[in-house]
């Protein structure tokens, strides 16, 4: 354990409690044929790239963009504001699908996808393309003109991706909002962004029932005074009430629509979508992408991180209602000609098998997910893994939240047959794309560290008064130069982009995360700023505690928040759900004693409460806030005779994200 002085508080620096000495490299075979074959290989590119980033993403931007005018100028940068590729006109859907049509791509199954009763239906490149024009053309003929935002609320068909890459190629603003929101969620959406047109569906299919999307629409649209028309897709075969001059079917749009739609050439600093993520105070922030720096971040980075070649099968399992969708499902995949699977269902429908089924029945070879998920699946029981072949698969990657290192190893060795290499990718709505992760041939993983930068970026950890933290402490992870795949800012509020990324720390974009680097330099997420417990003076990280406690055997999720203490300041309560065994006083004793072991005394916890299930938003993080409320209740203090399902809980903060 660390050496604690009293000055490191006022400094803001955390303290690490953490050990993880495993180092997993990838096997010869792997980085044989890897694009980054070496770590020496890895750091000439990461240095070339940071010595001068201009001529690193220009000469990038020149190779892998179409341009149907060049740019002139790399970056202007005047702080906070960005512009990349300044007077070049590109297009991102001409990225994603034309220039694959004169290659031996044209063909190629661009989108194979899998509905949640188990339909399919593939698409190649050529095929997308056309579906692509015919909807940009539908969009045209209801008078939607560049710079109109068009509202996004449906399920994971390819549709859904054809609605944002038809939006892209006439430089409409799509927002697409997760098809679990409510209908005042999509109101406030709608309102914030000037919504022009919303896409829905007239139901989806989840977990074997129909979630009615057209109708929560419907209440939306009340409260939308912006929205002109509504466009229905016809997924599940729910009937729905058409609204007269208002609500239009896809098919009929798009029946009569050309397949031929030229790509508008867009400014590079064109808005490419908004997408909606929370704030701190609750009111939804509209986080702004561009046109030509996104397109090539989330290219490049999935070309690097996923190691990506023409044969692999990709499955990034995020909904494109969140960035990761955007970036893995959309626009990084497409525009690299990759092709991808996409389902539209739960993992556990009909039954808890389902993402190994498909893993095998596609011979999938990339499989990218979040740490929520993992965790579920061990909670599941490895019999639903063990009955398939997964022999397909070559890398994992992970995303959302730290992974705890058991949860890490699970999937290692479970799924990963001890031969695919992880990426632990931390990036966020804001980034655009993955910021730090290992390069898979390059770099050896240590389980719950993102490793290292990717080409281009500069993290810095710092302190409270902007200083960076010596090796091992934990500080405020900043980045210290832009990116092109940035938020060039927050929908309709400059003051709020510059009030919360770019004044805490002068010159550097705040993450709000806190993170240490290790004595190999590797980096290691200890979650959000406001989620450190403060113990007697002691900063801690909640992933830290929360990982000592899963790596106990009969622990499948936890979460760590402080709550307040006379004596201490805070103390630690710990929200726990277990795999099998009795939740009882004789397990809260032996858990605090095995948190003793693993990281030390300060980090055991007061309070011991097991759950059910942890509150979690919808896209799959822990709740902390919402456990801190509960934890500093009188009501619940200390009481582990009863398992409660906070959840239920989460419920009731409905549109917290
Ligand atoms: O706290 C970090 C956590 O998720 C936050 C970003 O969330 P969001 O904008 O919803 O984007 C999620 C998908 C990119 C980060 O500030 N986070 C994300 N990835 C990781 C992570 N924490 C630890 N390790 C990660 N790999």
């Amino acid at each position: 354990m660390s050496d604690k002085s009293t000055g490191r508080q006022e400094t803001g620096q955390i303290d690490t409690v953490m050990q993880e000495e495993r180092l997993f490299p990838p096997s010869a075979e792997f980085s044989a044929q890897a694009r980054v074959r070496s770590l020496e290989e890895y750091q000439k590119l990461w240095e070339e790239s940071t010595a001068n980033p201009e001529a690193f993403w220009g000469q990038l931007a020149q190779e892998e963009l179409h341009w149907f005018e060049p740019f002139h100028t790399v970056l202007d940068w005047n702080e906070p504001v960005a512009k990349w590729f300044v007077g070049g006109k590109t297009n991102v859907s001409y990225n994603c699908l034309d220039v694959h049509l004169t290659t031996n791509r044209r063909h190629k199954a661009a989108i194979i996808w899998e509905g949640e009763p188990g339909d399919t239906r593939t698409l190649t490149y050529l095929q997308l393309h056309r579906e692509v024009c015919r909807f940009a053309n539908g969009l045209k003929s209801l008078g939607v003109k560049q710079g109109d935002v068009v509202s996004i609320y449906m399920p994971m068909t390819p549709e859904l991706v054809i609605a944002m890459l038809g939006c892209a190629r006439i430089g409409a603003v799509h927002s697409v909002i997760f098809a679990g929101f409510s209908a005042e969620a999509i109101a406030d959406r709608n309102n914030d962004a000037n919504a022009k047109i919303q896409i829905t569906s007239d139901a989806a299919w989840r977990r074997g029932k129909q979630l009615p999307l057209k109708l929560t629409v419907d209440e939306a649209l009340e409260k939308s005074p912006t929205v002109e028309k509504c466009i229905v897709l016809r997924r599940t075969g729910a009937e729905v009430e058409m609204r007269e001059g208002r609500d239009v079917w896809w098919h009929d749009l798009v029946d009569a629509q050309s397949d031929d739609c030229p790509a508008e050439p867009l400014d590079s600093e064109t808005t490419l979508f908004i997408l909606y993520t929370s704030g701190s105070t609750g009111k939804p922030k509209g986080i702004r992408h561009t046109t030509a720096g996104y397109n090539l971040y989330a290219k490049k980075t999935f070309q690097w991180v996923f190691d990506h070649r023409d044969e692999d099968l990709f499955w990034c399992t995020a909904d494109c209602g969140w960035i990761t969708g955007h970036s893995y499902v959309a626009y990084g995949p497409l525009s690299a000609g990759a092709t991808q699977l996409m389902y539209e269902g739960a993992p556990n429908w009909p039954q808890e098998d389902r993402f190994w089924k498909l893993v095998e029945k596609y011979r999938v070879s990339t499989f990218y997910t979040a740490p929520t998920a993992i965790r579920a699946f061990i909670k599941w029981g490895d019999q639903h893994v063990d009955k398939y072949d997964l022999s397909s698969l070559r890398l994992l990657g992970t995303v959302g939240e730290g992974i705890n290192p058991e949860a890490w190893m699970w999937y290692h060795e479970k799924i990963g047959g001890e031969r695919c290499p992880i990426v632990d990718t931390w990036w966020q709505t804001e980034t655009g794309g993955i910021m730090m992760s290992p390069l898979p041939g390059a770099i050896a993983a240590k389980p719950g560290s993102c490793t290292k930068p990717l080409p281009g970026i500069v993290p810095k950890i710092v302190d409270e008064s902007g200083r960076e933290v010596e090796p091992n402490h934990g500080g405020m992870l900043c980045i210290a130069h832009p990116w092109p795949g940035m938020l060039r800012g927050i929908w309709g509020d400059d003051e709020r982009y510059r009030e919360q990324y770019w004044t805490k720390v002068p010159g550097m974009y705040l993450t709000g995360d806190n993170a240490r680097q290790d004595n190999d330099g590797y980096y290691w997420i200890m979650g959000r700023i406001d989620d450190v417990i403060n113990v007697s003076g002691h900063r801690l990280s909640t992933i830290e505690v929360e990982s000592a406690l899963v790596s106990h055997p009969q622990v499948a999720e936890a979460a760590a928040v402080g709550r307040p203490d006379e004596l201490k300041g805070q103390a630690i309560a710990v929200f726990v759900t277990v795999r099998d065994a009795e939740p009882n006083d004789a397990l809260a004793a032996e858990l605090k004693l095995h948190v003793r072991k693993e990281i030390g005394a300060l980090a055991v916890p007061s309070d011991i409460h097991f759950t059910a299930t942890l509150p979690k938003t919808r896209s799959g993080k822990i709740m902390r806030r919402l456990l801190r409320d509960i934890a500093a209740g009188t009501e619940i203090v200390g009481d582990t005779s009863t398992i409660e399902d906070y959840s239920a809980l989460a419920k009731l903060r409905d549109d917290e994200e």
